[in-house]
């Protein structure tokens, strides 16, 4: 059957036939399974051209949804059963709408590449295996980050993408709303943010050393209703938008916007434009009152067009020499009882965590934010007369700091290697695993010089495919913090929804199979089964219109001569 990701459990009943899928087909769902029903009427409907009509339920010519709470209590809200049988048609019963809406996706991937175009083509049936599946996800994090602020990508891209996520059982779209290259998010209190930091005047084309530019401006951002149309688009579809609004480094656009935002006594910060090349930037935020007050303004406009309980405040790569140079910052460090610039950081993504928990959400960020310590008087307490104070949310998890001066419920997107996950899981935080040495999908697919614009170290479909999320050095408890994993597609050498498909494709459907499916250990995994399985999910890719990276290496026009990226060879270092 070729399902991608494999599913818990499959068995095929070759021996007696198949069900056909006709006009006079009948979709039976519930009032509970509406969501689903809606979803699949619509692909279904549009490649098949059949209507789908409500049926009663049941029968040799339907397909029924239905909830079980059988289910919920064997494979829990994401789990499902799909069954086809004589004289009994389709059934997928959910343990709740999301178990729906995966078994009606894998419905989509049994009745062949068809069922991914958006209309009919001639002559085509529409047959299903006679079979009985059992599945569930092995994480309820199964992630994809885009990286929308190197590359602006349009609306229309990032609503595909949902699309794309949720045909491989991908969960969770990191947004990378904000970075020093562009800010991609309306903030109605903050116009200049989109005003000017989502414009520059033109574009590094490859990485530091490429003496080429795209003398084009470039930019774009999404306005709220643009938010809303996303991320109701994706619920629908059980993926949820994680907004990440990158602070206190990465934040060149903002500071470009509202010079204010700077370290203002080093840098003539009214001179700084939107950043147009790429690399760890030294113009930083000033952590002080006036900033943080600013960025509660930014985030309750992002806490109101997003509902997801993880808000990502980034927290990665934040030169501090600017802090060291700066008498307003370091006259902050003493008023504060820090040791130095770390703890200021800390302080700084503390006050956030703080903030976000009030308000019944959770801070993720980088592996970044455990470091510098939990000191300082203030330990990162919104204070009282600061603006939003807010309705008072339920906590996310307790009162007390952990070791690193979080709220527990703070999580760590862990990407510098596992260190940083370990660490965190054993201090009792969530984790998502995200090394670069693993699932960095701008990292070049293989060696050669047709690779386009080609990143540090090679990692392969089957390297991919042999990720694994958990250490073995986790013991289960900890294990159990690690909350799932995704694969971040950074787009500095991205310049369009095509090149992206190019370094997504086909990985993230080897990706896809290491959060969702109960794999061996990495050197036991059948990497011939995956790639004969993949030998039919092209076809649905292909349908689908994904330009992803064919098993012989790039087309021509996917490949960028000339343009210069920082290849590393050897392995990557596992850490
Ligand atoms: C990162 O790649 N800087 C999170």
């Amino acid at each position: 059957m070729d399902l991608i990701p494999a599913p818990v459990e499959a068995h095929r009943h070759a021996d007696i036939g198949h069900f056909e899928l006709r006009p006079g087909t009948a979709l039976s769902a519930g009032p509970e399974a509406a969501g689903p029903a809606r979803w699949l009427r619509s692909v279904l409907g549009a490649a098949t051209g059949f209507a789908l009509l409500p049926g009663d339920g049941g029968g040799d010519g339907s397909i029924t949804l239905r909830l079980d709470p059988e289910i919920t209590a064997e494979l829990g809200a994401e789990g499902y059963r799909l069954s086809v049988a004589p004289g009994q048609g389709v059934r997928i019963d959910g343990g709740g709408p999301a178990g729906l809406f995966w078994g009606a996706q894998t419905l989509r991937q049994l009745l062949g590449p068809g069922a991914y175009r958006r209309a009919p083509l001639a002559g085509r049936s529409w047959r299903l295996p006679y079979c009985d599946i059992a599945d569930a996800p092995r994480f309820a994090w199964r992630g994809v980050l885009l990286d929308v602020a190197r590359h602006f990508m349009p609306k229309d891209v990032v609503l595909r993408y949902v699309d794309l996520l949720a045909a491989h059982k991908l969960n969770v779209l990191h947004l990378h709303l904000t970075d020093d290259q562009g800010w991609r998010v309306e903030i109605r209190r903050h116009p200049r943010l989109t005003e000017v930091g989502a414009w520059r005047t033109r574009t590094k084309v490859g990485l530091r050393e490429s003496p080429l530019w795209d003398e084009r401006p470039h930019g774009g951002f999404y306005t709220h209703d643009d938010i809303r149309e996303i991320v109701a688009y994706a619920a629908e579809r059980h993926v949820t938008v994680v907004p990440e609004i990158d602070i206190p480094g990465h934040s060149q656009a903002a500071i470009a916007a509202y010079p204010e935002l700077g370290v203002t006594d080093v840098v003539d910060t009214t001179a700084l434009p939107v950043l147009t090349g790429w690399g760890i930037n030294p113009n930083v935020l000033a952590p002080v009152e006036s900033t943080l007050r600013f960025y509660e303004d930014v985030l309750a406009e992002v806490l109101a067009l997003f509902p997801s309980t993880f808000v990502h405040i980034g927290g990665d790569e934040c030169p501090k020499d600017q802090w060291r140079a700066s008498a307003m910052v370091q006259a902050r460090i003493k008023e504060l009882g820090l040791r130095d610039e770390d703890e200021l950081q800390s302080w700084f993504v503390r006050h956030f965590d703080r903030w976000l928990a009030d308000r019944g959400r959770r801070l993720i960020g980088w592996d970044e934010i455990l470091e510098g310590g939990a000191g300082g008087r203030d330990r990162g307490r919104p204070r009282a007369g600061s603006g939003e104070e807010g309705r008072q949310g339920e906590r996310a998890s307790g009162d007390e700091a952990t070791e690193y001066g979080l709220t527990p419920g703070a999580a760590v997107s862990s990407w510098r290697g596992y260190a940083g996950g370990i660490a965190a899981a054993r201090a009792g935080h969530d984790v998502v695993m995200c090394p670069e040495s693993q699932v960095y999908l701008d990292w070049r697919q293989a060696g050669g010089d047709d690779e386009p614009v080609p990143i540090a170290h090679v990692r392969t479909l089957e390297d991919v495919y042999r990720f694994e999320p958990v250490p073995d050095s986790l013991g289960p408890r900890e294990a159990a913090h690690v909350i799932g994993a995704q694969a971040n597609i950074w787009t500095e050498t991205m310049d369009s929804v095509r090149a992206v498909d190019y370094m997504a494709f086909p990985r993230l459907a080897a990706f896809a199979e290491t959060v969702w499916s109960p794999l061996p250990a990495p050197a036991e995994r059948d990497v011939e089964g995956f790639v004969a399985r993949m030998a039919t999910h092209y076809g649905r890719l292909d349908a689908l219109g994904v330009e992803y990276r064919p098993p012989g290496g790039p087309l021509p026009w996917q490949r960028r001569p000339g343009v210069v990226g920082r290849p590393i060879e050897g392995p990557p270092p596992i850490v």
